[in-house]
């Protein structure tokens, strides 16, 4: 099973929680030191992993295709990719958006996650039950306004699955929407201390393990 965002709140966690699980995981983040206290993380909890560091804005398809033929190396298939990363600089009126971020915001939350998903197909149909998983944040659905590039590849993200499972009927493709959540990223739109929607990511992690178990249908 792939990760990525492996050492973010809502990554890591669930990479713990599927090490307990019995997953064999490979851990991907664009920072070596942090993805090694992941690693040690899931070990403690009874598991291994290996580390892919990569950072998803300048990754190119061919390095994508590198990474499908490592991992196909190591393991010959791939049971499962939940993308848990994604890229959001703050709330800012669309108006006054730094071009470049809202770029990378879009690159990395929508296009970078199809690309790797892209390289990832034949090992994930090797497996016979590939399982693709992406977290999807429902607020700026709900309160659109101010969310940028993360807010469009949200919505993006949507389509992106409903197309995938579609075409892909041997795979389950999923999106995986969470609830507000504790972590970096959303401290990023909200100071802290007056956050009282937002919720340990430990206790959301059992939604993505049903999924990755085989429960609900794909999209
Ligand atoms: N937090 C919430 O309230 C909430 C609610 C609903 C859905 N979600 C979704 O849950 C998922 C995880 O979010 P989170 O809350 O756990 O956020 P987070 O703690 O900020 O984790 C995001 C991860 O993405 C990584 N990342 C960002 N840019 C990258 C790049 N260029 N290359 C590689 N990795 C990169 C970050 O690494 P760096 O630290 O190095 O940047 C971090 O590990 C996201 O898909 C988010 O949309 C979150």
């Amino acid at each position: 099973m792939l990760v990525t965002g492996a050492y973010g709140g809502y990554g890591r966690a669930l990479a713990v929680d599927c090490a307990r699980a019995g997953a064999r995981l490979v851990l991907l983040g664009r920072n070596a030191r942090k993805l090694e206290r992941a690693a040690d993380a899931v070990e403690q909890a009874g598991g291994e992993a290996l580390l892919y560091p990569l950072d998803l804005e300048g990754a190119t398809p061919d390095d994508y295709a590198e990474l499908a033929a490592r991992v196909g190396e190591g393991a010959g298939r791939l049971d499962a990719l939940v993308h848990c990363a994604a890229h959001f600089p703050g709330l800012t009126p669309l108006e006054h958006s730094d071009p470049a971020a809202f770029a990378r915001a879009l690159h990395v939350g929508l296009t970078a996650r199809w690309w790797l998903t892209q390289a990832c197909l034949p090992l994930l149909r090797d497996s016979g039950a590939g399982r693709v998983v992406f977290a999807v944040d429902p607020g700026p659905r709900a309160f659109p306004a101010y969310w940028g590039g993360y807010g469009v590849a949200q919505r993006g993200l949507e389509a992106l699955v409903e197309t995938l499972a579609a075409e892909q009927p041997g795979l389950a493709v999923h999106a995986l929407h969470l609830p507000p959540l504790r972590t970096p990223l959303r401290a990023r739109a909200y100071a802290a201390d007056e956050d009282r929607l937002a919720r340990d990511p430990a206790g959301f992690t059992g939604p993505c393990l049903d999924l990755l178990a085989g429960g609900g249908e794909g999209a």
